[in-house]
């Protein structure tokens, strides 16, 4: 669907931790597909740009979005009350391709990048995928009770960095074994040394079962400003803009080399 901008009423808002889910009204059509963003504006103290959430949940009349908090911009959003009002444009971007052989996904995230793949793997249930949810964070209070709630939804495997909740590493070390690209469906999102890490654990033969979201920072969200321009593989040595391209790649189409040198 095309973006819409609109203003709109936060319904109700959940903390957990250092991160919050926000919940309002969407208008009538707003239709977003699994691992598209919202550009939200972060108004207040001069602060004009928008900044991307991905879509957390939609039910047809409202949407969500899990913000992490880590600078202004989201500190101001996380702030918000039910009633107070959001001005947001989207969905925008190209989202994840639900289409695939294998009936088994596997969703790795990491930190707030948890947000796209709990949709995600909504509507991949909804389609008879079997979708288990690895998430990886640095210690298990970061995120309150949300782990529990999702639980109750999917099949979810938590991995910290300080080992107080599941299992002690990171996300990766959740991996079954010898799942190294045949037979699953690879659906990832969080930081980029995550992704490089899940790469190079997969390349070169299951890169193809690999579509990853990229966390770029980005500035008009529309693709004018060329801002968040990632390095793909074809044609050599191009960039593509993350907000209008992506923020989803398959795997296949970045270049992991170039996003190395550069992270
Ligand atoms: C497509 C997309 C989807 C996103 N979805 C979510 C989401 O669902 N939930 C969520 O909490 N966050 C998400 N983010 C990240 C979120 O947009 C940033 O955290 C936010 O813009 C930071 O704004 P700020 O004003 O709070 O921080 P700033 O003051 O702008 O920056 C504070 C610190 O955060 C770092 N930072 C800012 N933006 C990013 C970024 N994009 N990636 C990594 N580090 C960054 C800065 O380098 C700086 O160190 C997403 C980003 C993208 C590109
Ligand atoms: S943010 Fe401007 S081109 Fe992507």
């Amino acid at each position: 669907m095309p973006p819409l901008l609109f203003k709109t009423t936060l319904l109700e808002r959940r903390d957990y931790g250092c991160a919050s889910e926000l919940v309002f009204r969407v208008p009538p059509g707003f239709q977003p597909h699994p691992g598209q963003f919202l550009h939200i504006l972060c108004d207040g103290e001069g602060r004009l740009l928008r900044r991307p959430f991905s879509v957390f949940g939609h039910n047809g009349r409202s949407a969500s979005v899990l913000v992490r908090e880590v600078g202004g911009g989201s500190a101001w959003l996380r702030r918000r009350m039910p009633g107070d009002e959001l001005d947001v444009l989207g969905p925008l971007g190209r989202g994840f391709d639900l289409d695939g052989e294998e009936e088994e996904a596997l969703l790795i995230a990491g930190g707030a990048g948890v947000a796209p793949l709990v949709y995600l793997g909504q509507r991949l249930r909804e389609r008879g995928v079997r979708a288990t949810l690895f998430w990886g964070m640095e210690s298990g209070k970061e995120y309150g009770t949300l782990p529990e709630r999702l639980g109750e939804e999917i099949d979810l495997r938590l991995a910290t960095t300080d080992g107080s909740r599941g299992k002690r590493g990171t996300v990766l070390d959740l991996l079954p074994c010898g799942s190294s690209g045949a037979g699953f469906r690879y659906y990832a999102c969080g930081p980029r040394p995550m992704l490089l890490s899940l790469a190079s654990r997969l390349a070169p033969g299951g890169l193809s079962s690999l579509q990853v979201s990229v966390e770029e920072r980005m500035a008009c969200g529309l693709g004018a400003c060329r801002g968040c321009a990632v390095p793909v593989a074809d044609p050599p040595g191009a960039y593509r803009a993350a907000c209008r391209e992506g923020p989803v790649f398959g795997g296949e189409e970045l270049d992991w080399e170039r996003l190395r040198v550069s992270t």
